[in-house]
């Protein structure tokens, strides 16, 4: 039996900012931001989008498909969590209305969560075939005004139904994991943006990469050429660019050739979108999808990093008509319908998202029919309406 990815869902909100704006406010060279960085826009989340209602939006996208009773795990990974305590994903399983048998909860290791979680589902399945699972990336990139990540923010989600016999990729046996208790990047409890050591964070970055790739090659008995593509966890695309300048390191023209190719078309909803931390990976695999021209039965390699660190190579195979379990224009309307932010309206929405809301006043959104935001605190409580 296969396990594997059989729905993929996104969310981005309704706003961005252009990165020659970005770099023309800060005094850079609109070229480090494109070119160097790797970023064209970010998505911007004001304050009545957060990790939960942008998990439940991602999930929206898919959810008439699936059968709803057969759902047994639900998983939510996010280092933007909105609460020390309940888990974020509750808030989502009752907007889905999925059952109350349902096994449901929070996994945080920085941007790795959403792997961890889709592996614990892979397995659940394996063991429950009738059964699927939800499994949910969700994160706000916030690392402050003018600082120096700043042009690597971003904020979206990405939602995968994780099934037997899947109609998108199935998850090959074996994997390589990494970890070290190291401190590139990290948000401690009192601080609403992240801490992090930039260039340190790519060096480590590129050296799990390098670890966990040379051993999946080496566990599975094979070279870069078996893989027609190869996905990264993505904080600013130039990220990916260098791990598979790595991959491609002395290998023929043609893998070269397929490889480069397959990593653009695979960073093109990130370059526009910006950082989701957990769903950057997933964002990335979506945008080879759509993006790419590939065959059935093609592997496909992905690397998950995670902050604090934590890095895992693992594959998966096409699955024949996958083409049709994806939703392009759909997608590709999410990002088009985001309104242009200058940048004083960017730092008001910026400086608004930071600070908690006031108790039982009732937020208001601009979003579009049909999706889900936070609505405020009701004596504590947050609330989540449809619009
Ligand atoms: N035209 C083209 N490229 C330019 C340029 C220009 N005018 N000016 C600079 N660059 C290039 C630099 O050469 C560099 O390329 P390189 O990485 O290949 O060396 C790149 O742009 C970035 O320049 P740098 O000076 O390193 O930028 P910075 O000090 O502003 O820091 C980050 C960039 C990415 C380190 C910073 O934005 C950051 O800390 N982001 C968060 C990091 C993160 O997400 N870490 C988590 C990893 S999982």
């Amino acid at each position: 039996m296969q396990v594997g990815i059989d729905e993929i869902g996104f969310y981005t909100p309704n706003k961005y900012v252009d990165m020659v704006d970005l770099a023309n406010a800060r005094n850079e060279d609109p070229n480090k931001y494109l070119e160097g960085i790797g970023q064209s826009q970010m998505s911007v989340a004001d304050q009545t989008q957060d990790a939960v209602s942008m998990g439940i939006n991602a999930t929206l996208g898919y959810l008439d498909h699936v059968d709803l009773n057969q759902v047994g795990l639900l998983i939510l990974g996010t280092e933007s969590g909105v609460d020390q305590s309940k888990s974020g994903s509750l808030f989502i399983k009752s907007a889905l209305k999925l059952p109350a048998a349902v096994r449901t909860f929070e996994i945080k290791e920085a941007c790795f969560g959403v792997t961890a979680g889709l592996m614990l589902a892979r397995d659940y399945v394996r063991l429950h075939p009738h059964h699927s699972a939800i499994v949910i990336g969700s994160d706000i990139a916030r690392y402050g005004l003018n600082s120096g990540g700043e042009v690597t923010q971003g904020a979206g989600s990405i939602s995968l139904l994780i099934k037997a016999e899947p109609r998108i990729l199935a998850i090959n046996n074996g994997h390589s994991a990494y970890s070290a208790d190291i401190n590139d990047f990290w948000r401690p409890n009192n601080s609403a943006t992240a801490l992090v050591d930039g260039k340190y964070s790519k060096a480590v970055y590129l050296d799990f990469f390098e670890r966990t790739f040379a051993d999946y090659q080496r566990i599975k008995k094979w070279s870069p050429a078996q893989f027609e593509a190869i996905v990264y966890h993505l904080p600013f695309t130039k990220m990916g660019f260098k791990a598979n300048n790595l991959a491609m390191a002395g290998q023929p023209a043609e893998v070269e050739h397929h490889l480069a190719n397959n990593f653009t078309a695979s960073a093109w909803f990130n370059r526009q979108v910006g950082n989701i931390y957990t769903a950057s990976l997933y964002l990335s695999l979506l945008s080879l999808l759509e993006k790419a021209d590939l065959a059935p039965g093609a592997t496909i390699g992905l690397f998950s990093y995670g902050s604090g660190a934590m890095g895992e190579f693992y594959s998966g195979q096409l699955v024949s008509g996958y083409q049709q379990k994806l939703r392009p224009i759909a997608d590709e309307q999410m990002l088009m319908r985001r309104q242009k932010l200058s940048i004083p309206q960017y730092e008001t929405i910026f400086n608004e998202a930071l600070k908690q809301p006031i108790d039982n006043v009732e937020l208001a959104s601009d979003e579009a029919a049909g999706y889900w935001y936070f609505a405020g605190t009701k004596n504590e409580v947050r609330q989540y309406h449809q619009k």
